[in-house]
């Protein structure tokens, strides 16, 4: 398989790595290796047919800032459309006023005929429907399990072995930072501002911190998760969304009279599709303390089902990438191509 990796930041450069070391795997399972024969950021791009040294790449990009030997001119797009390749590995920013660049690269790619692997939630909250009919049409694979929850498999987990269940409802807990923050409220009783300033000192939160703290990130996900796993077609618009900013230490004290805890939870269910703080009792699973992300299923046969993990990091997400690499070889190799 030859790949493209668009956006070579903490997950770009993850997953280069993590295809160098996985070459084994590819070879064993697969009889194929998965070559990286191309790579940009937002300022250069580098390719060869042959195939590029990870290593290399992200030693580059410490070094000189750039992943490429040649500046990009005019964007990207035709090399995605005329370049000989199978998969375009998608990991620039997340937008989520404009759904650019990823959304262009992702038409473009699959469109020309490309499977699309990508880890960007812009352009799968916003226009969902869009690529998932570009796929469709071109006969290509569309994967994103790394968009939601970094390292927590819960998109491929439902379509694929969950597939004979019907699910009812889905609740979690989608984003760590805003999960950190009301578990240092809680556990020190510290206001908000100050959990937060703690936060972004710890590198958990960003230095503009709307995106988690107002649920604009968990609002995300969730219509992601919406969209891929109960069939809807919405996008985050359609979200009823509040975030955390108005949790005083009062109200997270009462909660704990009541011996119950409060958490940003994001709810699905034919009813409601929203994300807000919510009372849980405390030694409740989706009482989870740290950055862990955690969802649960409700489902006819199994009942419900937990899953728990890593939200982001380089290694996690990379590891969801990998999962939709994999899972692209496995059908390749099941139609015999
Ligand atoms: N980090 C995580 O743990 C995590 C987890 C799950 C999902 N995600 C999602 O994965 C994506 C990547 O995250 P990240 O943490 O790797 O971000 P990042 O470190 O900021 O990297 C983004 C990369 O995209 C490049 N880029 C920006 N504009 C571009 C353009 N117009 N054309 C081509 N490349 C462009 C940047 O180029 P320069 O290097 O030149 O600036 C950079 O290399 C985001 O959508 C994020 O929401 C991240």
């Amino acid at each position: 398989m030859k790949v493209v990796i668009a956006g070579f930041g903490t997950v770009g450069q993850g997953i280069a790595e993590v295809i160098g070391m996985r070459q084994e795997l590819f070879a064993k399972s697969f009889g194929q290796p998965v070559r990286i024969v191309g790579a940009f950021d937002s300022k250069s791009f580098v390719k060869s047919s042959k195939g590029l040294d990870p290593a290399e790449l992200v030693s580059r990009k410490n070094a000189t800032g750039k992943v490429g030997t040649k500046d990009i001119d005019n964007g990207m797009r035709e090399l995605i459309e005329e370049y000989d390749f199978d998969t375009l590995i998608e990991t620039t920013p997340t937008n989520i006023l404009d759904p650019e660049p990823g959304y262009t690269y992702s038409m473009a790619a699959l469109n020309a005929g490309k499977n699309v692997v990508t880890s960007n939630k812009g352009p799968l909250a916003l226009r969902f429907r869009e690529l998932s009919k570009a796929a469709a049409k071109n006969k290509v694979q569309l994967r994103y399990e790394a968009s939601v929850g970094g390292a927590m498999p819960v998109i491929n987990l439902s379509r694929e072995l969950l597939r004979g269940e019907k699910i009812f409802s889905l609740r979690g807990i989608l984003n760590g930072t805003c999960n950190f923050i009301l578990n240092r409220m809680k556990d020190e009783g510290l206001p908000f501002e100050q959990a937060l300033r703690e936060a972004q000192e710890m590198g958990i939160a960003e230095r503009d911190p709307s995106y988690d703290i107002d649920g604009v990130d968990s609002a995300c996900k969730l219509a992601i998760l919406a969209n891929a796993i109960f069939g809807m077609d919405v996008t985050y618009n359609d979200v009823v969304r509040t975030g955390i900013r108005s949790i005083t230490e009062d109200a997270i004290a009462l909660a704990g009279e009541q011996k119950k805890v409060i958490r940003l939870i994001g709810e699905i269910n034919k009813d409601r599709l929203e994300v807000s703080p919510r009372m849980v009792p405390s030694g409740h699973p989706l009482a989870i303390g740290g950055t862990l992300n955690i969802v649960q299923l409700l489902t006819d046969l199994a009942g419900e089902v937990t899953v728990v993990g890593r939200g982001a990091g380089r290694m996690e997400t990379a590891s969801a990438i990998l999962s939709d690499i994999l899972a692209i070889l496995s059908d390749n190799q099941a139609k015999g191509r």
